[in-house]
């Protein structure tokens, strides 16, 4: 089967790296792709968020699957368009996507289904929005509704702060995805997150991982789409899992299907565990990222024949995803400036080297300089520059190979957090 896949960071990378071990697969087709992807796909030159040229593209290529990567094309209705033309595709139609899109709906709808999650009010004016202020202790956390990057959220410490941030938000500091605000209970625990996959009507769990969101070493600085991760997060045991899946995933998946508007795809649910049990703070449409390359490391059998069923409404129907009992965990190697203004243009060494040891390097923002070999001529394209990638049988051992690889890559405008997966590495020394 030819299959399409839609992105160009890391998480895709890791997706057409598992793809490609698939015996299923005949062709893999990335939109746009990076250098990393190019090494199983070919790279199209193919907008991801038009619905009607990626359909074309798919009837032209005889594509079977679309798998769709980031939350992008999710929120613009490509899955809706791909399944209005009869092409089977792994992710949800824009309905079912405001998961993640709009954080209100998915309050209410855990209003609704007697789901655990923060206390809120929904605000859709500066003077609503202050009104409610008043029915919450401190911190209280303030939320733009829609999309903003993992940036339009604030934890204000005192009322001042929380006033400043919806005046911020009111005033379009992060344009339409402030035109409503979410007023938050703040939740105390760690937090971690989990993976499911449905078809709409099954579920099946697929995994835990935990990102660390912050810029630098120590868990400080402003937040980023995410520094590193590793799998599973032992602080999700399998009580507690099993007490999500029941208690907020599988209520979640009834509810989307009772609205008519079924969720298909990756669930990733972000959670708090706090001293009641776990509690949703927010759902995404997608895999993380780069939550998904830990993923892809452990997962073992055929991720092709998972997703199509998936698409198809058969998971009810295959075997359920299986997992390494190993961890794994990815070191992200950034551009200077990031989270703000990266540094792009740098050359980047070193890929061979690091993984002569058995880690990965993923690429994420990466580009080839002038028509070179390939491979020859990698520079840095983007804020999150590479994810290096190992196992190991602990956190600790994961960390040490990751690290080993990191110092073997040669990239001297990148940095990257020396502490990741500290949580977990504390643990096991104190175990
Ligand atoms: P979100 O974009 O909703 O995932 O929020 C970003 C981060 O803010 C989360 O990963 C948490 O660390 C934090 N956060 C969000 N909501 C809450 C809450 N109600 N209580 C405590 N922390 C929160
Ligand atoms: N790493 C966080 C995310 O993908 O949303």
């Amino acid at each position: 089967m030819n299959v399409l896949l839609l992105g160009s960071g890391g998480r895709e990378h890791a997706l057409a790296w598992k793809l490609a071990q698939s015996d299923g697969l005949d062709k893999l087709f990335a939109a746009p792709g990076n250098p990393g992807i190019a090494d199983h796909a070919e790279c199209v030159a193919l907008d991801p968020l038009d619905p009607r040229a990626v359909v074309a593209f798919c009837t032209a290529n005889a594509v079977g699957l679309v798998v769709i990567g980031p939350e992008g094309p999710l929120v613009a209705g490509v899955a809706d368009s791909l399944r209005a033309a009869g092409v089977a595709v792994f992710g949800p139609g824009r309905a079912a996507a405001q998961l993640e899109g709009s954080k209100g709906f998915t309050k209410d709808l855990c209003t609704r289904a007697a789901i655990p999650t923060a206390g809120y009010a929904r605000a859709t004016s500066r003077e609503d929005a202050l009104a409610a202020l008043g029915g919450f202790g401190l911190p209280v956390v303030i939320k733009a509704d829609g999309l903003a990057a993992g940036k339009g959220v604030v934890i204000a410490e005192s009322r001042a702060e929380a006033e400043a941030a919806i005046a911020d938000m009111f005033a379009g500091s992060f344009g339409d995805a402030g035109a409503e605000v979410v007023i938050e209970e703040f939740l105390t625990g760690e937090e971690a997150s989990f993976f499911a996959i449905t078809d709409g009507v099954t579920v099946v769990p697929f995994g835990s991982a935990q990102d660390h969101k912050r810029v630098g070493d120590g868990d400080v600085g402003p937040n980023t789409g995410g520094m590193g991760a590793y799998s599973p997060a032992p602080v999700l045991t399998p009580a507690l899992e099993a007490r999500a899946m029941a208690e907020i995933i599988a209520p979640t998946v009834a509810a989307m299907a009772a609205a008519g508007t079924p969720y298909s795809g990756v669930l990733y649910a972000g959670l708090m565990l706090t001293a009641e049990g776990p509690k949703l703070i927010e759902y995404n449409a997608r895999f993380g990222d780069p939550e998904c390359q830990v993923l892809m490391m452990r997962m073992e059998g055929d991720l092709l024949a998972l997703l199509l069923a998936c698409a198809e409404g058969r998971l009810a129907g295959v075997a359920a995803p299986r997992f390494a009992g190993t961890s794994a965990l990815t070191v992200v190697m950034a551009a200077h400036g990031y989270p703000g203004k990266p540094e792009t243009g740098g050359a980047i060494q070193g890929i061979k080297a690091a993984e002569a040891g058995g880690a990965k390097v993923f690429q994420a923002g990466t580009a080839l300089a002038g028509a070179g070999l390939a491979g020859a001529g990698l520079v840095a394209s983007g804020g999150r520059v590479l994810n290096v990638t190992a196992t190991g049988g602990t956190v600790t051992e994961a960390q040490a190979r990751a690290y080993r690889a990191v110092d073997a890559v040669d990239f001297p405008s990148g940095f990257c957090r020396r502490d990741i997966g500290w949580r977990e590495v504390a643990r096991e020394a104190g175990a």
